[in-house]
């Protein structure tokens, strides 16, 4: 790990139950993570919240869910078969695997050997058979994008929802590449989550659409974060782009070792309807009735639309996130002497808990109080925690890591005249309110926030 912030993110992610290492007990599979009871419920968030922009506050997106097999006729089509690769180099000595661009001055970064072999291209797809005789001819891919299924859907989507054009098909789900050395822990893995969609526009106007997806998706990924300066924008060369693209901008976050790609925008251009039309034989192309054909001056214009794809990871926005929420604060612990409070500030509308419910005591009747509020948390669609192990002390710091915004703390005074006690996680002040109050108070923050 490049830096103590990854490392003490990692561990951090462990003790509040964030992220796992995969098959942990049997000392665990490179580039797989297990995502636990915190982690589930922020990579919920993460994606309920992209899911909203894209289809509920917007009227030109569908959605979609495909399956993750794909058959090989779709990953041939595509390109991925042949292209889908990176050059892999074997060191002799060692033999250890590496990624050509991973080389140190052309040697080994394991043991400096200079004995390597040649780059040769090494398909990143996982393979698998279909069917009870595994004897290869029956096989699909595990998706290597969740891309390819919304242009193999293009015309299901289009004839069953009458979209005009612009109009963009979003999906996300699970995507697999059998990466070469899975590194920097979930930020490049195996096994992973995306967020894709394909924006449908007409021939000639994929530039202006391209910049327009680029800034809103920047504007989506900022919305959510504390120091927004983190982002910027990279231009694609034309030497990197791939297979598919004429233009490609990377969304990119400054992680501990540097900037790198958290999302790609991509102008796709007509390539994979095109592919697909031409072997599949479906008609995977729009006809425009207002417009006219710019070759034959005829009204109506049947063409190939073109496809502006916002293609971001899910779990590499969780890297982000946690990265962007994890501070380390000196304050004085309970003997009044600086102690180092670490504290996650996610965004609240990411927050895997929205609220912790602490009665003070285990008695006087203040647990019954403190679990009723909770159930009317979860009535409300609020997801609530009832707590009440360790010191109140202790109870904060532990919602502080998991980045809890609020806690009520019911004590004593709540049984005489009704009051609670609400915490804020990001400025610990805390603020008397009335018990019965609490859930507007809550509902109200999480909607400012
Ligand atoms: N459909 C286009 C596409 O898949 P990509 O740039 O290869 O483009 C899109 O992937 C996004 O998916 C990346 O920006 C990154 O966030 C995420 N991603 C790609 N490979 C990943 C990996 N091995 N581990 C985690 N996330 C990955």
């Amino acid at each position: 790990m490049p830096s103590k912030t990854m490392e003490e993110l990692v561990s951090l992610c462990k003790r509040r139950g964030f992220i796992f290492q995969s098959n942990d007990i049997y000392g665990g599979v490179k580039g797989l993570y297990d995502y636990g009871p915190m982690g589930v419920e922020l990579k919920n968030n993460l994606k309920q919240s992209w899911w909203k922009s894209m289809i509920y506050e917007r009227d030109d997106v569908e959605g979609l869910d495909a399956t993750i097999l794909t058959g090989p006729d779709v990953l041939k089509h595509s390109g991925h078969e042949d292209t889908f690769s990176d050059p892999l180099v074997d060191c002799k000595s060692c033999k250890s695997r590496w990624k050509a661009d991973q080389l140190d001055n052309q040697s080994c970064p394991n043991c400096k050997s200079k004995d390597l072999t040649d780059p040769r291209p090494f398909n990143l797809m996982f393979k698998t058979s279909i069917g009870p005789v595994d004897d290869g001819s029956s096989f699909a891919y595990l998706r290597p994008e969740t891309a390819q299924q919304i242009f193999t859907n293009f015309k299901n989507v289009l004839d069953s929802t009458n979209r005009t054009l612009p109009f963009g098909i979003a999906q996300i789900g699970k995507a697999f590449r059998n990466e070469i050395t899975p590194r920097n822990f979930i930020f490049r893995v195996r096994e992973f989550e995306q967020m894709e969609m394909e924006f449908f526009v007409e021939p000639g106007t994929q530039k202006e659409w391209l910049d327009y997806w680029r800034d809103r998706r920047m504007e989506w990924w900022q919305s959510f974060a504390n120091d927004p300066s983190k982002f910027r924008y990279r231009t694609h060369e034309k030497d990197e782009l791939a297979h598919y693209a004429e233009a490609c901008y990377d969304i990119e976050y400054e992680y501990p070792w540097g900037f790198d790609e958290l999302e790609g925008v991509a102008s796709r251009t007509d390539y994979d309807l095109k592919k697909h039309a031409e072997h599949s034989g479906a008609k995977l192309s729009y006809f425009d009735q207002q417009k006219q054909d710019p070759d034959t001056g005829k009204n109506g214009w049947r063409y190939t639309p073109y496809g502006i794809e916002p293609a971001a990871g899910v779990t590499r926005g969780l890297l982000v996130y946690l990265l962007d929420a994890y501070h380390e604060e000196t304050v004085p612990n309970a003997d009044g002497e600086d102690s180092t409070r670490v504290v996650m500030k996610l965004h609240p509308r990411l927050a895997p808990i929205k609220v912790a419910v602490l009665p003070l005591v285990k008695k006087e009747g203040l647990p019954e109080i403190a679990r009723e509020m909770v159930s009317g948390f979860f009535k409300a669609g609020i997801n609530a925690r009832y707590d009440e192990q360790h010191s109140i002390g202790k109870r904060y710091r532990r919602h502080d890591e998991a980045g809890t915004p609020y806690c009520i703390t019911i004590d004593g005074q709540t049984t005489e005249d009704g009051t609670v006690t609400i915490r804020d996680r990001d400025t610990m002040e805390q603020e008397r309110i009335s018990k019965d109050e609490a859930l507007q108070v809550v509902q109200k923050r999480l909607i400012e926030s």
